[in-house]
């Protein structure tokens, strides 16, 4: 991001805030010219704004990059896969409920996997009931379980990381029209997808920084040590064992340890190998930060076709969150809030309208944009934790759209 005085300002610079409160943004009518927006934000005493660039400031980004050109295309050409998104939204009590869900699998999962490090038999059934109590959430609540993913937890990454890749892999697999008893052979399978990492000395799996040659090497017998472990496990399904050996392969046959080609990678490995890179470079680690959703995402399409398998990219980003216009959501403040304006840079980030406190009293509701973070911290504000279902509280989001856009036309006038 980059501030400049307003008369600095060319058409294909975006514009991301202002001097003044940002909010009047949002409200610079979106088929007027160039020249008429800068005139507006003139008119209302803007000096400086701020607005996206690359390389310190020098060269701007156009707003239509291709990312963002094929990330809409793929939106208004989808209409049918959109459903998918917008067809259940749970209820406040429902989240709570299955977040607390997520942190007591997050607990067995640790002491399956610490099984696996100090010798012990692995117990695949009892991962079999974490997995199964996902699947069922699954059918219920499709949204919720996909936004579930977002639970970071910074101390115990390797047990969060496998809990978050069974997650996202059912809801990926789910999506993609699986049924409940593939779901379980895929859950599970990516539960255990690491395993083989509680083989691997802890030195080097928690080094803080690059790995050397050889410790990189040590890391890539990972799946292998993961398949040993586990192959004669007859609970196992064999389509599960697929997840641990082949969650590193790549489409275009750059993997390890097989080097497979995409046609001899099998669909739960595809699966849990995209979902493996999207929670790992999202996650905050000891050596770098995790990456924001949206830039994870646009990686993932540069990647798609030669690592990963295009269609599976593009259903992932699918369920990976885009709330429609209208959509009621809750905060991880504890707020309600309705999907105000789609941010196309980043789907899991748009303009919002509050419209209650943290105890859900309904308050005057106000603008907020998720993509605001704290430049020190670089933590976002606020997260969206899930959609949320508007009857029980009475809430007619279009009505609230209407209603505060008609208030805040008027303050423009
Ligand atoms: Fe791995």
């Amino acid at each position: 991001m980059e501030k400049i005085l307003i008369n600095e300002l060319t058409p294909e610079m975006k514009i991301i805030k202002t001097d003044k409160p940002w909010i009047k943004i949002a409200f610079l009518p979106q088929n007027s010219t160039f020249e008429e927006k800068v005139k507006l934000l003139k008119n209302y005493g803007v000096k400086e704004v701020y607005v996206k660039s690359n390389k310190r400031g020098v060269q701007f980004k156009p707003i239509t990059s291709s990312f963002e050109a094929k990330f809409s295309e793929f939106i208004v050409s989808h209409p049918e896969d959109m459903e998918f998104s917008v067809n259940y939204y749970p209820t406040v009590e429902e989240v709570v409920q299955l977040q607390e869900m997520h942190s007591e699998a997050k607990k067995r999962t640790k002491a399956l996997l610490e099984d696996a490090r100090i010798g012990n038999t692995v117990n695949t059934s009892a991962g079999m009931d974490i997995v199964e109590s996902f699947v069922d959430s699954c059918f219920k609540k499709p949204t919720l379980v996909a936004s579930l993913s977002r639970l970071k937890d910074f101390d115990d990454y390797t047990f969060t990381h496998s809990l978050n890749v069974s997650v996202l892999s059912i809801s990926l697999g789910k999506r993609l029209g699986m049924n409940t008893d593939e779901l379980r052979i895929l859950g599970i399978g990516a539960l255990f997808h690491d395993i083989g990492k509680m083989k691997v000395p802890e030195h080097i799996l928690n080094k803080p920084g690059k790995f050397t040659d050889e410790e990189f090497e040590i890391m890539k017998q990972h799946p292998l040590l993961g398949f040993e472990l586990l192959k004669n496990d007859k609970l196992l399904p064999e389509s599960s064992k697929k997840c641990i050996l082949e969650h590193h392969e790549r489409a275009d046959g750059s993997g390890y340890p097989g080097r497979l080609e995409e046609k001899n990678i099998s669909k739960p490995g595809k699966i849990t190998s995209i979902v493996d890179v999207y929670d790992a470079m999202t996650s905050d680690r000891v050596y770098h930060k995790g990456m924001p959703a949206h830039d994870a995402i646009k990686l993932m399409f540069s990647w798609s076709g030669k690592h990963f398998n295009k269609v599976l990219v593009k259903f992932f980003v699918d369920i990976m969150g885009i709330y429609p216009t209208g959509t009621l959501v809750l905060l991880n403040s504890g707020e309600l809030a309705i999907v105000y304006e789609i941010n196309k840079n980043d789907p899991t980030r748009p303009l919002v309208l509050i419209i209650s406190d943290s105890e859900k009293k309904k308050i005057e509701p106000f603008i907020f944009d998720l993509s605001k973070y704290n430049l020190v911290t670089q933590i976002y504000y606020k997260t969206i934790v899930s959609p949320i279902d508007p009857k029980p509280y009475n809430i007619n989001p279009n009505e609230y759209i209407e209603n505060f856009s008609k208030k805040a036309m008027g303050v423009l006038r």
